[in-house]
């Protein structure tokens, strides 16, 4: 079973819209899918045609109290042959209030417990994050063992993105399990040359972090949301519904399970051998210097060794990166500030907001 929590805190990126058509698609394609929807929009509830006021019981019921995980087979509503959604409700946005007591361990893991009730039922379960990273999304990230970052092709998206990046990093790293993050590049206008740049951008920047399926603007989509049900039951044919169907086959192929096949081939590529990098930083001012860049999914100082050194009132970090050959984008973050490195001309002018240094590994 197969966990995948759809997040980003930017509003509009088409979370949604992904959970509800990703589903769909998986589901046609044989596979049983569930979708818990764990915004109190409920827009996804809504999405798949059921109406969240209609329900008796929703996450809310399952999530606040420690006993109520055991009812989450009772929540879960079948929308499409076998496609089920645990359904959301306005109620759920209560939670984060009513659980602010409790200690965090308790709060945050009761989504991966009530999804231990249905293991094995489903090939895939896809969570709807709201925007925001609160109670919820951890909740969320807590139970899933994969992500999908939305990004809306547009400039200035990347905002906030690399923030999240960091978080869901730090919070792996604290509950001790990896999460397989993977960015989705969706709302691609492919009429704009505009767009087209920012597309190869985001491509750059992620590399392999970045899925080869991308989601163009389709209005069939906002009237797959209003009929309730995923764009493809209804016209398979639309370019929504081709990218969404496109994105599940690329989903299936990344299946982790099959992951070491790939990493054992991988490693059969001649010139591949990492070697040791190393670049130096200097400030008189800044107090905490780290950096990030593709080679570690853009999570500051994440795979890095790091040494600071002081020599009168100059400090000077110095950063150890292992790097198979081939070219690298990077930014420092100064004290929580993103910025080119400004000792290397090499730069990529980015449209998603300021520049990104160039390392060629030879
Ligand atoms: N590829 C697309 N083509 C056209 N419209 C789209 C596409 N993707 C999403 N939309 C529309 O954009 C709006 C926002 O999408 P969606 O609700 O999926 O985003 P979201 O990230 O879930 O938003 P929120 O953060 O509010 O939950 C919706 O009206 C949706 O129908
Ligand atoms: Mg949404």
């Amino acid at each position: 079973m197969r966990v995948i929590a759809i997040v980003n805190q930017k509003g509009g990126c088409g979370k949604t819209t992904t959970t509800i058509n990703l589903a769909g698609c998986l589901a046609i394609q044989g596979s049983r899918v569930l979708v818990l929807d764990l915004d109190p929009q409920a827009h996804a509830t809504l999405g798949l045609g059921v109406d969240p006021e209609s329900v008796e019981e929703s996450l809310y019921e399952v999530l606040a109290e420690p006993g109520g995980t055991d009812s989450l087979p009772r929540v879960i509503v079948e929308a499409q042959p076998g496609l089920e959604v645990a359904p959301s409700g306005i109620v759920l946005s209560a939670l984060e209030q009513k659980l602010a007591l409790e200690r965090v361990e308790s709060r945050t893991e009761r989504l991966a417990n009530a999804l231990e009730t249905v293991h094995g039922r489903y090939d895939y379960v896809l969570i709807d994050c709201p925007p925001n990273v609160g109670l919820l999304t951890f909740n969320a990230l807590r139970a899933a063992s994969e992500v999908i970052v939305p990004l809306e092709t547009s400039p200035f998206a990347i905002h906030g993105v690399t923030k999240l990046l960091e978080t869901i990093a730090l919070l792996s790293e604290r509950i001790g399990h990896d999460l397989t993050v993977r960015v989705l590049p969706t709302l691609f206008d492919g009429r704009t040359r505009y767009a087209q740049k920012i597309l190869s951008e985001i491509r750059e920047m992620f590399k392999d972090m970045c899925f080869d399926s991308v989601i163009r603007v389709n209005v069939k989509l906002r009237e797959a949301i209003a009929r309730g049900m995923p764009l493809v039951y209804f016209a398979r044919r639309t370019n929504g519904a081709v990218d969404y169907a496109a994105l599940a086959l690329e989903v299936a192929s990344l299946d982790p399970a099959l992951a070491e096949t790939s990493l054992a081939e991988s490693f059969e590529e001649p010139g591949d051998v990492p070697r040791e990098v190393v670049i130096r930083f200097r400030d008189p001012d800044a107090s905490d210097v780290r950096i990030a860049g593709d080679f570690n999914g853009w999570v500051p100082d994440r795979g890095v060794r790091s040494l600071m050194e002081s020599e009168g009132s100059t400090r000077t970090w110095t950063k150890v990166l292992n790097l198979a050959p081939g070219t690298y984008q990077y930014r420092y973050v100064i004290d929580g500030e993103w910025r080119e490195d400004p000792e290397n001309p090499e730069v990529a002018e980015t449209s998603l907001g300021g520049k990104n240094s160039i390392l060629v590994v030879r």
